[in-house]
């Protein structure tokens, strides 16, 4: 087996769904168990590279031979993504970064029935970090995944130039059985210069092992 091109490269993957409180009970989040992040962050350090696993909310079992940076909101995970940024090579994004926060979060619980109402709820927009990356990258090779419900294919074409990534790994979040909380995924992997390679549903494990070695080759 020839080495791999991640030996001793610098990889940070970012993995799980962000929280963004709305009091101290209640917060806005989304359905990523961060199985996917943590497959890739275990396949890459298998590979010999270091991997610096960036991780929103997971329950996941911490991959063996990774360092482990656990966050909770999306600012929290861009603050962490960004202190490795300069020093790293790779960075895959599999994470599910809230796209929107509460613009005020309560320091107390808000009840029911006081005058306090959680009926409406202001949102502000939150950081991009893959976009953030794309517009500060030198040498780093960045890889973002699409979650998406409609015209796979081409929403991950609209993200690979408007995050101004290397590749974009697309999955339908649609479908049952693949994409958010559960074992299995499919995806269509997506770069600027090279033909699509489609990779049909598969555990997670084994789809993470396919998708280092072909950003291996890529790199
Ligand atoms: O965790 P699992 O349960 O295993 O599920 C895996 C997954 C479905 C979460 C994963 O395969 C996946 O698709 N992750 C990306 C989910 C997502 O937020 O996709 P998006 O199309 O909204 O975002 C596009 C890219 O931009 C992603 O790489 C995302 O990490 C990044 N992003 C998005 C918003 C934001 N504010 N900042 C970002 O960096």
């Amino acid at each position: 087996l020839s080495e791999s091109n991640l030996k001793n490269k610098n990889v940070v993957i970012t993995a799980g769904g962000t929280r963004e409180a709305i009091d101290p009970v209640r917060y806005i989040g989304n359905n990523s168990s961060g199985k996917m992040g943590y497959a890739l962050a275990q396949a890459a350090a298998y590979a010999g590279a270091h991997v610096t696993l960036i991780s929103a909310n997971s329950h996941q079992p911490k991959p063996n031979g990774v360092k482990l940076v656990p966050v909770t909101t999306a600012k929290e995970m861009q603050t962490a993504v960004e202190a490795e940024f300069a020093k790293t090579d790779v960075v895959i994004m599999a994470a599910a970064v809230a796209d929107y926060r509460p613009e005020e979060t309560f320091d107390h619980k808000i009840k029911k029935d006081s005058a306090e109402s959680l009926e409406k709820i202001t949102l502000v927009k939150n950081p991009d970090i893959l976009a953030t990356l794309g517009q500060q990258k030198q040498n780093q090779f960045l890889v973002g995944f699409a979650a998406e419900t409609t015209e796979l294919e081409a929403f991950a074409q609209t993200k690979l130039k408007a995050k101004n990534a290397d590749m974009v790994i697309a999955n339908d979040v649609s479908q049952a059985g693949i994409g958010f909380n559960s074992d299995e995924n499919a995806v269509v992997v997506i770069s600027a210069d090279e033909a699509k390679v489609v990779l049909p549903k598969a555990p997670k494990t084994v789809l993470a092992q396919k998708l280092i070695e072909l950003i291996a080759t890529r790199i």
